[in-house]
């Protein structure tokens, strides 16, 4: 029997690949940037299932192209985009890749806060460009971590990693989530739920995000969130570039209205070169690599081929976001 056909949009770890090309006849983008729409459309058209990563776009145009297409693999536990709800009208199954990378990207979140609050990357540059002339008392003054209040919003499963990590530096950890956690979670983890988020915005040091991108969550922070932070605080973005608007974001920074923020995620990917916010001394930008550890996106590649190979034979993915997409 002729093996499925599968279009992978990127290189990823060998031995994801070496799992799928047991079972498959696969063809692997292996160009730096991402495939171009009309390759992505040409390829879809004659594919069983896809491999994609959070810089393809898979919509209905795609859907429609592509009339064998089983099984979606996202390597990402962020999916905003796929439309899904389109998908499960083709009866395309859609997986992605929770819980592998938690642990690395609330790492990643709170070397992001902590650089903030610290000056740690423009005290590099300050010393890698002949400025340390001696030792000042009145320079590089930051924000203290121990103590402070951090809040986060979308207590997830990395949101409650950034929790964790926040109580070994003495911090109170306030949340703002739809879903509240028990009072014995709570209380086991010392965390305090907010029910309003400009309570929470008020009375924190550090704002930690950790929400999904949706329509409800688009510009989730934006002038009037940063009108009532504190004038020392300090935002962190490791979730999706959208929750935070930008420009609002740059106006916050730009008249010290907040101290310092750090972003892992931009409104656009990768952020232009002429992006105003590329200006300012008070923030941190990173591409996009809170997962990037080596063992992670190794164990993010070997899930996406799991549930790749799951979806080509019909099956439910291990981790699938529209179980409904397979009737009966
Ligand atoms: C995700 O998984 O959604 C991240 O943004 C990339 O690891």
């Amino acid at each position: 029997m002729a093996k499925p056909k599968v279009y992978i949009t990127r290189q990823i770890a060998q031995k994801a690949l070496d799992m799928i090309a047991q079972v498959t006849e696969m063809k692997v983008w292996s160009e730096e940037l991402p495939p171009p729409r009309e390759v992505l459309l040409a390829e879809a058209q004659n594919v069983d299932g896809m491999l994609t990563l959070l810089t393809d776009k898979i919509d209905a145009t795609l859907m429609e192209a592509a009339p064998r297409l089983k099984v979606i693999s996202n390597l990402a536990v962020g999916y905003d985009n796929i439309d899904v709800p389109e998908a499960t009208r083709h009866g395309i199954v859609v997986g992605n890749t929770p819980e592998v990378l938690t642990e690395t990207t609330a790492d990643f979140a709170f070397a992001l806060l902590m650089a903030a609050a610290r000056h740690v990357a423009e005290a590099d540059a300050f010393t890698r460009k002949g400025r340390w002339k001696t030792w000042e008392p009145m320079v590089m003054l930051g924000q203290d971590i121990h103590h402070a209040t951090l809040g986060i919003v979308g207590l997830g499963r990395i949101g409650m990693e950034i929790a964790k990590r926040a109580k070994g530096f003495n911090m109170k950890v306030l949340y703002y989530d739809a879903i509240r956690r028990s009072e014995e979670e709570e209380r086991q983890f010392g965390i305090e739920h907010i029910p309003e988020l400009s309570t929470l915005l008020s009375q924190s040091d550090f704002i930690s995000l950790h929400t999904p991108l949706t329509p409800q969550t688009h510009h989730l922070i934006g002038a009037a969130q940063f009108a009532i932070m504190k004038p020392t605080a300090i935002l962190v973005n490791t979730s999706r570039g959208p929750v935070v608007d930008q420009k609002a974001l740059y106006e916050a920074l730009k008249s010290r209205q907040i101290f310092a923020a750090a972003i892992d995620v931009t409104e656009v990917e990768p952020i232009p070169p002429d992006d105003p916010l590329l200006t300012l001394d008070n923030i941190i930008i990173s591409p996009h690599i809170a997962s990037a550890s080596v063992i992670t996106r190794t164990n993010m590649a070997t899930m996406a081929a799991e549930n790749l190979i799951a979806g080509l034979s019909g099956q439910i993915p291990p981790n699938c976001v529209n179980p409904e997409a397979i009737k009966g």
